[in-house]
């Protein structure tokens, strides 16, 4: 499974792709609204950085504006992935600039049948909402288990972002029900390295190394 970080943050992006383990980036305008500088800039910094995909999402709500603003984010940079949300001008959108050739990535994805859709328009992303979906009391990670049954069934080629992920079981749960993709804040990627036992551990070990050394002087 494939890991992005989530987030606007040169910085965190900086420290997360200097670990080896990051595939990709999702960003949203709430997220990109936080960082300083030019957006357009900010995203091509980010591509520079990260040798994958790098989703950024159009404002606009009508289907001509999402064309033209689709065209200029692809335009940023080769690794760029347009965003439309989950609406009819969206989907239209998403069909669109993907038979031109830009990768799409469909947002606020809530319901199996709105995954359908994404697919039908031949997305190359969808982006499932998990937490958000936890957040209203319903299972988010059960639409996962749905969506890659359907996309199972037809063999759709488009890949499952599991995404509003907030905690590790989210990824790990992904991972379990073959998601291509989980998207998560740097804090959250930071949480899947810990283990209280790996920290006793390697103390323990260094504890006896160097005791072992004092004996051996
Ligand atoms: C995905 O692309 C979205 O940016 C993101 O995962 C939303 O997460 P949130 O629900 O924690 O804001």
């Amino acid at each position: 499974m494939k890991l992005f970080v989530d987030t606007g943050s040169i910085k965190d992006i900086e420290a997360i792709a200097a670990l080896g383990i990051l595939d990709g980036v999702t960003t949203n305008p709430s997220l990109l609204a936080k960082e300083p500088g030019d957006f357009r800039q900010n995203l091509k910094k980010i591509c520079d950085i990260v040798k994958g995909p790098v989703s950024g999402e159009v404002t606009a709500t009508d289907f001509a504006g999402m064309i033209k603003q689709g065209h200029d984010i692809a335009s940023i940079h080769k690794h760029m992935v347009v965003k439309t949300p989950m609406t009819r001008d969206g989907i239209r959108a998403c069909k669109a600039l993907s038979g031109e050739g830009i990768r799409v990535n469909v947002t606020l994805v809530f319901s199996a049948a709105q995954a359908l859709l994404v697919a039908k328009a031949g997305a190359t992303f969808v982006s499932p909402f998990v937490g958000r979906l936890d957040d209203v009391a319903t299972n988010g990670m059960e639409l996962i288990r749905e969506i890659v049954e359907i996309y199972d069934n037809y063999e759709f080629p488009t890949e499952v972002l599991v995404a509003s992920c907030r905690h590790p079981i989210h990824i790990v749960e992904a991972a379990r029900m073959g998601a291509d993709i989980a998207t998560c804040p740097p804090a959250v990627i930071d949480q899947l390295f810990n283990h209280p036992l790996t920290n006793i551990g390697l103390e323990k070990f260094l504890k006896d190394w160097e005791k072992a050394q004092t004996v051996k002087a």
